[in-house]
């Protein structure tokens, strides 16, 4: 198949018509690769069950993994959740807050949700995202839209058509290309519930650009189910995924680096000037946050840093220094611990 890529600036007077266009081919039951302000989503009519097998199909995902739908306005995910009365203000302040934007929140489903959609799961995954061809899209289409990341399973997410092109290029139809995103970093998922007190309260079940310190001036957060690994409440949060096809190891910095002989190394550095960056043993060494050290600028560029680390022919293993764990740093160092537990070679 070929993929066709159509470029487009957002704003442009041209994009009515083409969310029409785009909203055409899903209703069709055709998938679309469509920008977010997280990561290119593959998009699929979300009421549509046959076009959601063919997303699961065309990624090489397990049919036990569910997938997110994205919804053009917060008023919409009644259509398709049911909000239990006692976390109804919760999310009501969560969407005021973080809607639209990269939150996505777990709640109970409508019996219109296909059961493909959740892995049969009695909840929905809601987002309604900040980017303006998603929720334009989803506006024109009048169906919630099922998207996952535009990556083949356990892959890294991709943040720009180019990625795209290169994880599903051949296997889709079409990708709006509408530049690089913007957070660069899937979205973080919330799972509302009540503490022991019986007061609404957050679990997070995947770290991502809505960061706690954010989401704790909204409610409390509970710590973090450990029992994802067993049973994973959000697959997302599997052990290994995010993984480029090189090892990648990330470096303890209590413990000296001593490169093997013969392997040539790559390293992802935050801002460049580390002592692990000053060694001599890299054959390239690529900076997050070049100088400055900001986070959201690393956050941007982790992943396309990843994927280019992984393409170069001249680099074997790729070794990244660990990032602040405050703010986005939580998130990324969180990818970086999925990547590397992909990595079955010793350290
Ligand atoms: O930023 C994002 O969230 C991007 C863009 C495209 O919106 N999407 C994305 O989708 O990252 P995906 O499929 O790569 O990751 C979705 C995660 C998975 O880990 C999945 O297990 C979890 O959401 N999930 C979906 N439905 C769930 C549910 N009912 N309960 C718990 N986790 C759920
Ligand atoms: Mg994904």
């Amino acid at each position: 198949m070929d993929t066709r890529v159509i470029q487009l600036e957002p704003g442009n007077a041209k994009s009515t018509a083409l969310y029409r266009d785009v909203a055409r081919l899903l209703s069709e039951g055709r998938l679309v690769a469509l920008p977010t302000e997280t990561v290119y989503g593959l998009a699929a009519d979300a009421l549509n069950e046959a076009a959601v097998a063919e997303i699961f199909a065309v990624k090489d995902r397990p049919r036990f993994d569910p997938l997110i739908c994205h919804l053009p306005d917060a008023r919409s995910i009644e259509t398709i959740a049911e909000i239990p009365a006692d976390v109804h203000g919760l999310v009501n302040k969560l969407a005021e807050n973080f809607w639209p934007g990269p939150m996505t929140l777990i709640l109970p489903r409508k019996s219109c949700v296909p059961d493909i959609v959740t892995s049969g799961l009695p909840t929905v995954a809601c987002r309604v995202p900040q980017h303006e061809v998603m929720r334009g899209v989803a506006k024109a289409l009048g169906h919630p839209i099922a998207a996952p990341s535009a990556n083949r399973f356990g892959h890294i997410s991709p943040t720009s058509a180019a990625a795209v092109q290169k994880e599903l290029g051949g296997r889709i139809p079409l990708i709006v290309d509408a530049g690089a995103c913007s957070e660069g970093l899937e979205s973080t998922i919330l799972r509302p519930c009540l503490d022991e007190k019986g007061k609404p309260a957050v679990e997070i079940l995947r770290q991502g650009p809505v960061t706690v310190e954010q989401i704790r001036t909204v409610c409390r957060v509970l710590k973090p189910v450990r029992e994802a690994q067993k049973n994973p409440v959000a697959p997302g949060q599997l052990p290994s995924h995010y993984a480029p096809a090189k090892p990648l190891s990330l470096h303890d910095p209590k413990k000296l680096f001593t490169p093997q002989p013969g392997v040539r190394y790559g390293l992802i550095s935050y801002r460049g000037d580390s002592p692990l960056a000053k060694q001599e043993n890299w054959q390239n060494i690529t900076a997050l946050s070049p100088g400055s050290g900001r986070l959201a600028e690393a956050a941007v560029r982790l992943f396309a840093v990843m994927r280019a680390m992984d393409e170069r022919e001249d680099i074997d293993r790729i070794i990244a220094e660990e990032l602040p764990e405050t703010g986005l740093g939580r998130a990324m160092m969180d990818r970086l611990r999925r990547a590397a537990a992909a990595n079955t070679l010793p350290d």
